[in-house]
């Protein structure tokens, strides 16, 4: 895993020559942000040794290097699943990497199932917290000391001074933001209506399959995490129609010049 990191690092290194301030995860349907960028560098992921590929549809896997702002940013475009079959250790292997080039901000967006009324599609959510409901850990194995401690702490895994800027930057540019738990289960299925109000009752707000792997090993790798889910659907505990992924690509959409300015802002505050 070390020797794969350092091949991963030397070959990137080649591109990305000064440390990226912040990263940046797209989640589904989120892709546009990266037209913002100057001078780009775009590295697609099966270039890059020892990286996993995607194979979800609408997630294109490349890296991509530019200017935002004052800021050097590093796009993650098209993640990786663990319901495609990858093991936690794939699906986190980018982390690994962006702890490996030093970087030490994080943005990750997803795109969620609203458990609450008031969450409707197309709206964003500023996450305060999550539940890991995967089943799993992406931290289960050999614990490498180099890359982190072994029982990392999860008390406030979203940076509490990232979300003040954000709920900041979203009142002065009267975007809606809520805040709210998200709970990640390891899909592909989509939850049942017994499945959503038990994670409701659990105390969380909304459910994707995603973030958390990533979440955790940001932390134990002390990077600081800023993430942002958008609505797509409401879930079964609302209605009882079948929902498609066409209709989740959507609703992403609505809400992606909100998200974007939110980031472009944000870029420029941290
Ligand atoms: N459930 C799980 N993951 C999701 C959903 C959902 O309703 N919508 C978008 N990602």
């Amino acid at each position: 895993m070390l020797r794969k990191l350092e091949q991963t690092t030397t070959f990137l290194e080649k591109y990305i020559t000064s440390k990226p301030d912040i990263a940046l995860i797209l989640g589904t349907g989120l892709n546009s942000i990266a037209d913002f960028l100057n001078d780009k560098i775009q590295i697609p992921f099966q270039e890059i040794p020892n990286m996993p590929i995607s194979t979800a549809p609408s997630h294109e896997g490349k890296m991509i290097f530019g200017n935002l702002n004052e800021k050097k940013i590093l796009i993650l475009q098209g993640r990786i699943h663990y319901y495609e079959g990858y093991s936690m250790q794939e699906v986190t292997y980018p982390i690994r990497i962006l702890q490996n080039l030093g970087i030490q901000n994080l943005i990750v967006t997803n795109a969620a199932g609203s458990l609450r009324k008031k969450f409707e599609p197309g709206d964003l959510i500023s996450i305060a917290d999550h539940i890991n409901f995967m089943g799993t850990n992406p931290l289960i194995g050999k614990n490498f000391e180099d890359l982190g401690e072994r029982f990392p702490s999860l008390n406030e895994p979203y940076d509490s001074n990232f979300r003040k800027i954000i709920e900041k930057i979203a009142d002065q540019n009267e975007i809606k933001l809520q805040s709210g738990i998200y709970a990640a289960v390891s899909g592909p299925s989509l939850e049942t209506r017994a499945e959503c109000l038990m994670l409701q009752k659990l105390g969380a707000d909304m459910v994707g399959m995603s973030t958390v792997p990533e979440v955790i090993v940001a932390r134990q790798s002390q990077i600081k995490i800023l993430g942002l889910s958008v609505i797509t659907n409401y879930t079964n505990i609302f209605h009882s129609k079948a929902h498609h992924q066409e209709e989740i690509r959507r609703n992403a959409a609505l809400a992606r010049n909100n998200i974007e300015k939110l980031i472009y802002e944000f870029s420029n505050k941290i």
